[in-house]
């Protein structure tokens, strides 16, 4: 396992830690979150339930013996629990790497709190490095790509081995590179009423209330103003 690594899996298991027992929770996608989710499993702490924000993570749940409810049958959660790709000083986020970001909103918009847990190379001055994640509907691709042109961002379908990438909704993605996103609140409204766009991976609406922040020195904790 290697430095950054070990830093996820400290955080993760931290965040056991710091979660009640009999939490309502959400639980988010990405290869921290799979840290959480086997740390969780080890400690043995019960929940009230989990909602799970990828097929990916529901399939890890149920694996170690979780019942992952379906959202709609779930009227709120105590806390979200999920990774990020960069993280602000007032708690937004680029999020939607693994691309999960549209059900990580969903499940996060359902939650109380927002605990993100990231190593400390999430942790940047202004978000905008790390490529924004963008969920489209097939058809509107390239007049969203357009779009972001008219920004300055420079719109990339993404594929693996010339197939496109398809989401757990079924629809695509666009990653943006060139963007410096010092308004994450505005940008995320903005792109949030272009027609075709499902989600943006700016999450602002829903920021996190806290973070733990995984390093090789330990784990420090950071609470976001309201
Ligand atoms: C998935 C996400 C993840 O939280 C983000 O990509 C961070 O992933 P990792 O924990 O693997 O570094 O947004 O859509």
């Amino acid at each position: 396992m290697n430095e950054q690594d070990l830093a996820k899996q400290r955080v993760a298991q931290a965040a056991v830690q710091r979660l009640p027992a009999h939490t309502r929770l959400g639980v988010g996608t990405g290869s921290t979150v799979n840290h959480f989710i086997d740390a969780l499993a080890a400690s043995g702490k019960p929940l009230a339930c989990a909602v799970s924000s990828s097929e990916a993570s529901s399939q890890r749940l149920r694996a170690l013996g979780y019942a992952v409810h379906d959202a709609n049958d779930v009227p709120a959660l105590d806390w979200y629990v999920d990774g990020a790709d960069e993280i602000d000083a007032s708690g937004c986020m680029i999020k939607g790497g693994g691309a999960a970001l549209t059900r990580e909103k969903i499940v996060a918009a359902m939650a109380e709190r927002f605990l993100c847990v990231v190593d400390e190379s999430k942790c940047v001055a202004t978000l905008g490095a790390f490529a924004l994640p963008v969920e489209v509907i097939p058809m509107a691709r390239e007049a969203i790509v357009r779009r972001f042109a008219q920004l300055g961002g420079r719109a990339v379908w993404r594929q693996v081995n010339g197939q496109a990438v398809v989401t757990d909704n079924g629809q695509h993605l666009l990653d943006v590179h060139g963007l410096r996103i010092d308004q994450p609140l505005a940008l995320e409204r903005a792109v949030n009423d272009w027609p075709g766009v499902v989600a943006v991976g700016v999450f602002a609406l829903q920021r996190a209330h806290v973070a733990l922040v995984g390093s090789a020195q330990g784990v420090r904790e950071v609470a976001f103003a309201a």
